[in-house]
């Protein structure tokens, strides 16, 4: 089983010139295929409410969403370092509340960190988690819970008063005890500075070339959504809604003109022995199949 990166090694990566990669999960498939691919760092981002369950905004993120699609990311990716997003109105409104809805996150989620959006405005709330032991990434430039504060989802850190404050929040994160932060939608001469001013990672999107890491929606490096909407700062590894699309239709198809089931994938009362659930040459050995395919391997 390979070994979890810590913060520690996070910094490391940083001073070796190291580059980060990290990619949002929301579910176990996701998560085990993540790890398989040496992904370093899962987010269960807030983005799962427009990602996974629909909604225009992250807004309407719970709690109880975070902690569950949390839970689930952990068991896919134990070897894998998991963060995961506090959402809207879960920090902030009192100290105890902040710290009673982390440390939810940590115990029934199993994250191994807490993602806040904010800068300086949240940086007592990021030292208090800190001194109770909940290592907290930053997350500044466009940040979707402040979506209509911002007036919409727009290019940070493009005027000169604009990029001195983000840098200054960058710093005020720092010294708060964040381990890395997160700078979305901002000019890439921004970032550079940012990244270099500070002393611990700053992961990007849409942050450009020079940061230390960086993140994107697994449903967007994937094209996995139906509209999918093309973004400037992603770049596409795969066409994965055309191959589901095609798959079902295909399916559809071959129900309607009963092509399926074919004759291979039914059972027929025999002598032969114990039918297996699962074909192929690994199913010839008990110990490659999961617990549940054993128990029901049909005599
Ligand atoms: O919620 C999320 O997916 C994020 C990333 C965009 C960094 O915060």
């Amino acid at each position: 089983m390979r070994k979890r990166l810590g913060i520690h090694a996070l910094r490391k990566m940083k001073n070796e010139g190291n580059p980060i990669s990290m990619v949002t999960a929301y579910d176990y498939p996701s998560a085990i295929l993540a790890e398989e691919a040496g992904i370093d760092i899962l987010l269960v981002g807030d983005s799962l409410g427009n990602v996974v369950l629909g909604y225009e905004t992250t807004l309407p993120v719970t709690l109880d969403d975070i902690v569950y699609h949390t839970r689930a990311v952990a068991r896919g990716a134990s070897g894998t370092m998991i963060v995961a997003d506090m959402p809207f109105m879960t920090y902030g409104a009192s100290r105890e509340h902040t710290l009673l809805n982390a440390a939810r996150i940590m115990r029934e989620g199993g994250a191994q960190a807490v993602k806040l959006e904010g800068g300086e405005e949240i940086s007592a709330e990021v030292k208090a988690l800190v001194r109770a032991g909940i290592p907290v990434m930053g997350h500044i430039g466009l940040t979707p819970q402040s979506v209509h504060q911002l007036g919409g989802y727009r290019v940070q850190g493009k005027t000169e008063e604009d990029a001195a404050r983000l840098l200054q929040d960058a710093i005020e994160l720092e010294k708060a005890g964040a381990f890395a932060i997160v700078l979305e939608l901002v000019t890439e001469q921004v970032a550079a500075q940012i990244t270099k001013k500070l002393s611990i990672p700053v992961i990007g999107i849409g942050a450009g070339r020079y940061c230390d890491g960086q993140v994107l929606v697994f449903h967007d490096l994937l094209q996995y959504s139906s509209p999918y909407f093309e973004k400037k700062f992603v770049k596409t590894y795969a066409d994965i809604g055309t191959t589901i699309r095609g798959a079902i239709e295909g399916f559809v198809q071959d129900v309607k003109t009963r092509a399926f089931p074919a004759e291979e994938h039914v059972f027929q009362p025999d002598s032969r022995g114990p039918e297996r659930l699962y074909g192929g040459e690994a199913a010839v050995n008990e110990q490659n199949m999961p617990q549940s395919a054993k128990e029901v391997t049909v005599k």
